[in-house]
């Protein structure tokens, strides 16, 4: 699997495999993402190929800038205000798609919507640059499984294949980029939290309905979807002690001796650490031989949302057994 460096060479050759229909795994300062020509079916369904997705859950579509964009969606007056103030950047937008845009049916899983994003890594901007494409790209992981967060992340969960990944480093911020959905009604609606935190969307773009924690079935955002985000061994949450034969992910400056292997988020208990570190020591640590994860609990606040549901969603796939100590 080719690993190229994130220069002038390294780019064209990303960008003439990305025009051949293949796949290029790239950063972006949230995760690596594994892009495909959006306007072409065949580099989309080998994007769902190769991630085992359901084809049911729709692609981000990434693009240079708002104009380019708007080729693709259809932007009312909300939609291009919260564009404005926040890309480049960690935001994906879910407008309708325009008529006869050219992004492909399969990269929206069939629907009248699109979720665009324009992102601030200038690996991701050069390459997009060099390509003149749209690129599907949703986070490089075989489907359920950790987002990657470095190079070599991306080149474990896809031993073998012939994806070409740009190497550009870890990426800065290391959890998704916020999801919000503007469909015309001049309304704004979270879909999922992420890397621009809640606060900072309602302080910049005014009020938002949270359809983060949908009721029934109907989801709005399919990747709302429980299963997600799971480690290859079970997560306990809110741990407060940890056993021999655990793996302890911690977070502050207070943490229980006894575990196996530990890891800490933050030290100091700043959530933008904690963050850039989630995927990484989640990856780390479901290597090691521990019967499952302690998790330490990481205050519902700002960016803690956006990581707290990460790890409820790893958690509800397994139960630990330890739970029921608890
Ligand atoms: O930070 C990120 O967003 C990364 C980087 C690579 O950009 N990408 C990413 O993509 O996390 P992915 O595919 O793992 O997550 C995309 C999310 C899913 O929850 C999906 O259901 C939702 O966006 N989504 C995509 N298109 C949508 C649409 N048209 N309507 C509603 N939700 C949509
Ligand atoms: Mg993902």
């Amino acid at each position: 699997m080719p690993l190229l460096p994130p220069d002038e060479t390294g780019l064209a050759r990303a960008a003439d495999h990305l025009h051949d229909g293949g796949l290029v795994a790239f950063p972006t300062e949230t995760v690596y993402g594994l892009g495909g020509d959006a306007t072409s079916p065949t580099a989309v369904a080998a994007i769902f190929e190769a991630k085992a997705r359901p084809t049911f859950n729709p692609l981000i579509v990434h693009v240079r800038d708002l104009a380019a964009a708007e080729v693709l969606g259809t932007f009312d007056a909300a939609a291009r205000s919260v564009a404005e103030s926040f890309w480049p950047g960690p935001l994906s937008i879910v407008v309708p798609r325009q008529v006869n845009g050219a992004v492909c049916d399969l990269a929206c899983a069939g629907g009248e919507t699109v979720a665009l994003r324009v992102p601030a890594h200038p690996v991701a901007q050069s390459l997009l640059k060099k390509t003149g494409l749209p690129l599907a790209a949703p986070s490089a992981n075989p489907s359920g499984r950790l987002s990657p967060t470095t190079a070599q992340h991306v080149a474990e969960g896809f031993p073998g294949s012939d994806i070409v990944i740009v190497n550009g480093g870890p990426c800065p911020i290391g959890l998704e980029s916020t999801v919000v959905a503007c469909t015309g009604d001049g309304s704004l609606r979270l879909l999922r939290n992420g890397a621009v935190s809640r606060e900072e969307l309602a302080e910049r773009a005014g009020a938002v309905d949270d359809e983060t924690e949908p009721q029934g079935d109907n989801l709005p955002s399919p990747g709302m979807l429980a299963r997600h985000y799971a480690p290859r061994i079970p997560l306990r949450l809110h741990a407060d002690t940890a056993e021999p034969d655990e793996a302890l992910l911690a977070f502050g400056p207070d943490v229980p001796a006894g575990a196996a292997t530990t890891r800490n988020l933050s030290a100091t208990g700043d959530l933008k650490e904690a963050a850039a570190n989630l995927f990484a020591m989640l990856h780390e640590l479901e290597q090691s031989s521990a019967r499952c994860i302690a998790v330490m609990s990481v205050p519902e606040d700002g960016l803690g949302r956006a990581i707290n549901d990460r790890l409820r969603r790893g958690a509800a796939a397994s139960v630990c057994p330890t739970d029921d100590l608890a």
